[in-house]
């Protein structure tokens, strides 16, 4: 308990955009004793937690998971499907993308790394930090591959660094409008059970996503779904791999059992979310984000300062980057945030450092806690010199107490 020994009373506000505030319906579910993996009871909690997956990524082919955090599935999507020296096309949106494009320089891949060019005059931003993926440019650079020397195009869709979430339909159309074989690996780490997501309606092959974020868990697990044509690459795909193989899991898997020890406790963990997630129905959990992000932005447009997504199309229905103004040091402020109220919001990450906040609106979370999280925003930008046009706090009651949750807050038990 030695980390909780500093907070005198009351819960902690774990505001970042993920890990996110863990349910105590799923944190009584991780307390579960731990049972024999090979046992017959396992199975059956292996085939639940598969055929669940497959809902929440909507599609009907299998998903790995694996006990590894979410860049462990991001390598497996790597490997699983691609050879020494293959070309892939990656996008820059943010931080994340950056480390998916030197993961793939690590494992001696060729990446390309497009961008939106140019910086934002008004914050000094780089634009391709503050929009999503342009499947333009994309379209583009595969048309001129005419040799189809392009084996994949990876694009992360919930970038977590930024708060911009990408189309990554419009990227699906871009490739097939190229007539490029490319397969499409897409990261939604941060995105999935929180913003809509459909991996085979967007002939997506591989899906990277992890537990910590809108599956509410805590971390550990992370997942690639797949498609038949991702399987069919794996069987001529040459990077080596042995843990991360699909070929062993998804033929264990069929009768709900893995390779090696799965990571049991967060598997009852997972199932319990999955009750709560498609008990209540997705598109009740999509709506609810979409309408806790509206309400946190029309704090930060009240407050005068810039959100980080320069694209109201693309906002992200789990995080809100915050941009501080010029000479104010984000990460000072946040440190002085947690430091007298014990609310932990997200750090800018890579080129963004300093620059920014991030306030995370995802997992066990609710208006009120939203309420209590933008009012420690809001003291600590008084207290850290910031001048505020006005009260986030008030702009943000207004719209929560104008904008009644239509559907039902509580999951079916
Ligand atoms: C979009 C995205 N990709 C990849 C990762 C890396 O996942 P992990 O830290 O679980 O290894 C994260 C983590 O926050 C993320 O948000």
């Amino acid at each position: 308990m030695l980390a909780l020994d500093h907070h005198p009373s009351g819960r902690h506000f774990l505001q970042i955009p993920g890990p996110s505030p863990v349910p105590d319906r799923i944190l009584r579910a991780l307390s579960l004793p731990t049972i024999d993996h090979r046992g017959p009871e396992f199975g059956a909690l292996g085939l639940k937690v598969l055929a669940g997956m497959q809902q929440v990524f909507r599609t009907r082919h299998p998903v790995a998971i694996y006990p590894a955090s979410g860049t462990g599935a991001w390598e497996a999507a790597l490997v699983n499907t691609l050879s020494p020296g293959d070309a892939v096309l990656m996008f820059e949106t943010g931080h994340f993308a950056t480390l998916w494009q030197k993961m793939a320089l690590r494992l001696g891949l060729q990446p390309e790394f497009l961008a939106v060019p140019g910086t934002d005059a008004a914050t000094g931003l780089p634009w391709s930090w503050r929009r999503g993926v342009s499947a333009e440019l994309i379209g583009e650079r595969l048309r001129a591959d005419a040799g189809h020397t392009i084996k994949a195009v990876c694009v992360v869709h919930n970038e977590t660094s930024t708060g911009v979430t990408s189309d990554i339909a419009a990227v699906r159309r871009a490739i097939d409008a190229a007539g490029h074989p490319a397969l499409l690996l897409v990261d939604t780490i941060s995105g999935l059970a929180s913003a809509d997501y459909r991996h085979d309606e967007w002939g997506v092959d591989v899906t990277v996503s992890g537990s910590q974020k809108g599956l509410m868990l805590p971390p550990g697990i992370s997942f690639n779904a797949l498609s038949p044509k991702a399987l069919d690459a794996s069987r001529s795909a040459k990077l080596p791999r042995a843990y991360w193989g699909w070929d062993e899991i998804v033929e264990m898997n069929k009768s709900g059992y893995w390779p090696y020890t799965p990571n049991t406790n967060l598997l009852y963990g997972l199932a319990e979310a999955l009750d709560m997630l498609l008990g209540q129905g997705l598109e009740t959990v999509f709506a609810r984000h979409r309408r806790w992000a509206e309400g946190v932005r029309g704090a930060v447009r009240a407050w005068g300062l810039p959100i980080q997504c320069a694209d109201a199309a693309l906002y992200s229905p789990v995080l809100t980057g915050v941009i501080t103004p010029a000479g104010v040091d984000a990460d000072a402020l946040r440190k002085l945030i947690h430091e007298r109220f014990d609310l932990s919001l997200g750090t800018g990450l890579g080129k963004v450092r300093g620059r920014m906040f991030r306030i995370g609106h995802l997992g066990d979370c609710n208006d009120l806690t939203l309420m209590a999280t933008l009012a420690g925003v809001e003291m600590g930008l008084k207290l850290g010199g910031v001048a505020l046009a006005g009260s986030g706090v008030l702009a943000a009651m207004e719209y929560f107490a104008a904008h009644p949750q239509s559907l039902p807050l509580r999951a079916a038990a």
